[in-house]
């Protein structure tokens, strides 16, 4: 018999404690303030609408249809079409060794708040991210050796991966109880203590004032995209993995719109947290709030803490923070863990799961070095580069086509309304079919003809290399897959 989770709000926690990330933090405010302010809402819904919804329903049917993980799933679609599921892992693995050394820094960031006082941070909290905790190299062709306090918080983070994950959703579904709601709590915290500093209201101002001219920009949408497929974590093969585990006839198009709307309702009160903070920063630095703002690494390690130990009682604060920096990460990495194991499991039913974790988690412990030397920043940036704008799009355009071409698309819809109380439309065939495909082939191109254009972020040749051949890999692999016919067909 197949694991199941122990009940639907079970998986619908698993699910979205998966979708709800840092991306939720440090991407979507910025991209929001960066693109238009309020207007990004439009091109952000709209892609929500037709990608990001429609493919999640497409990955919960796939799941819950077929009762596999991402690669069991496209084989029973057709033998030669695993090599998508095979992508689909691969991908989400590599990202996982990533997002696990964000987690590493910021474990190191909780332990230092403890300082029950001054952080270590507050009077210079560039250096103290840069050099204290990271000791960067001066590029990324240095690679400096490896930083050993990160080596052991990355060790830790590994630890607590494999113990939310070694038996599987029994294990995974009890954490997700605590690590789903328990960031969405300390963000309203944060949110009431963000609302009552001074300038938050000219910080917020500036998150959602619309300029509604900016709709017009081609890269809005595609920030738009990437925004929407990152932040539900489709693509690596999760909700395929989650969704095998829920009984065939659970209402697929309810869970799909209760796990996009909360994804995306944390993401807009993580806005308002974000921003009235940087307006406070700004007002008690006298710096203007359009020199505070950023996203990524440089909002969540220096930015926010800094603005934290300008606070009273700043340490305690910076606690609160780092633990829901660190509770939004976990369920998403360990999201990722869990559909390579799941892959893994279905093929290999003899071995046993405890042991399938383990060799996936210390393997990606391994793989996860490499951001943890003095130049992991760099390399952590340009593999997410990578990863996010080639391997995401590719498995997402080959995932539609073999669904809406291959299976057919009708035929999954009309198993997705057969769980369902709401009936999808044949607009989804056309989501599957054409919108998604077209719009993601036209994403691909965009992105490639920018980096021949100019090398990402100006990194030397060698490294660009590193970058293509990091998404090359599952390419040829699913084109060898192609060729090669399965086993039992
Ligand atoms: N959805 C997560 C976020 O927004 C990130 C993520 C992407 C997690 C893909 C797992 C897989 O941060």
């Amino acid at each position: 018999m197949r694991d199941r989770w122990s009940s639907r709000m079970v998986f619908l926690f698993a699910a979205i404690g998966s979708a709800v990330g840092l991306g939720n933090l440090w991407r979507f405010p910025y991209l929001t303030y960066k693109y238009g302010g309020g207007a990004f809402i439009i091109p952000y819904l709209i892609a929500l609408i037709v990608i990001g919804l429609p493919l999640l329903w497409l990955e919960f049917a796939l799941g819950q249809k077929l009762q596999k993980g991402a690669v069991g799933a496209f084989a029973a679609i057709k033998g030669r079409l695993r090599g998508i599921g095979v992508g689909a892992v691969y991908s989400g693995f590599i990202v996982v060794t990533y997002y696990a050394a964000v987690m590493a820094w910021s474990l190191i960031y909780l332990i230092r708040s403890f300082s029950f006082d001054k952080v270590p941070w507050a009077d210079d909290a560039k250096s103290f991210f840069y050099t204290d905790v990271l000791n960067i190299s001066d590029g990324i062709g240095q690679i400096g050796g490896l930083n050993w306090t990160l080596v052991l918080a990355l060790i830790a983070v590994w630890v607590m991966i494999y113990f939310c994950v070694w038996k599987g959703v029994k294990s995974a579904g009890k954490v997700v109880m605590v690590t789903m709601p328990l960031p969405a709590i300390l963000l309203v915290v944060l949110l009431v203590r963000g609302l009552t500093l001074e300038g938050a209201a000219t910080g917020i101002a500036y998150y959602i004032t619309p300029n509604f001219r900016a709709l017009l920009d081609g890269e809005l949408w595609i920030a738009a995209i990437s925004q929407i497929f990152f932040t539900l974590s489709l693509a690596f093969g999760i909700m395929i993995a989650y969704a095998s585990y829920n009984k065939k006839s659970q209402d697929i198009t309810k869970d799909g719109v209760i796990t996009a709307v909360t994804n995306s309702a944390i993401s807009i009160v993580a806005g308002f947290v974000v921003f009235a903070v940087i307006g406070y920063m700004s007002a008690t630095t006298i710096t203007p709030v359009t020199e505070v703002v950023t996203g990524g690494p440089g909002l969540a390690f220096v930015v926010f803490p800094q603005a934290l130990s300008l606070m009273p009682v700043g340490w305690l604060f910076s606690i609160l923070f780092f633990v829901t920096l660190l509770s939004l990460g976990i369920d998403s990495a360990f999201s990722l863990v869990e559909a390579v194991n799941t892959a893994i499991f279905d093929a290999t039913k003899k071995v046993k799961k405890p042991i399938v974790a383990l060799v996936v988690c210390g393997i990606g412990l391994i793989g996860g070095l490499l951001f943890v030397t003095r130049a992991g920043l760099y390399y952590l940036d340009l593999v997410d580069h990578f990863i996010t704008n080639y391997g995401l799009v590719l498995v997402g355009i080959m995932s539609s086509i073999a669904v809406g071409w291959v299976y057919g698309a009708k035929k999954m819809r009309e198993f997705i309304n057969s769980t369902s109380s709401w009936k999808l439309g044949v607009w989804w065939d056309y989501c599957i079919k054409y919108v998604i495909p077209i719009a993601m082939l036209v994403f691909l191109v965009t992105s490639v003809i920018q980096d021949i254009k100019v090398p990402y972020e100006g990194y030397p040749m060698t490294a660009i290399w590193i970058g293509w051949i990091i998404v090359f890999v599952p390419v040829v692999v699913g084109i060898i897959l192609a060729f090669v016919k399965p086993k039992e067909a």
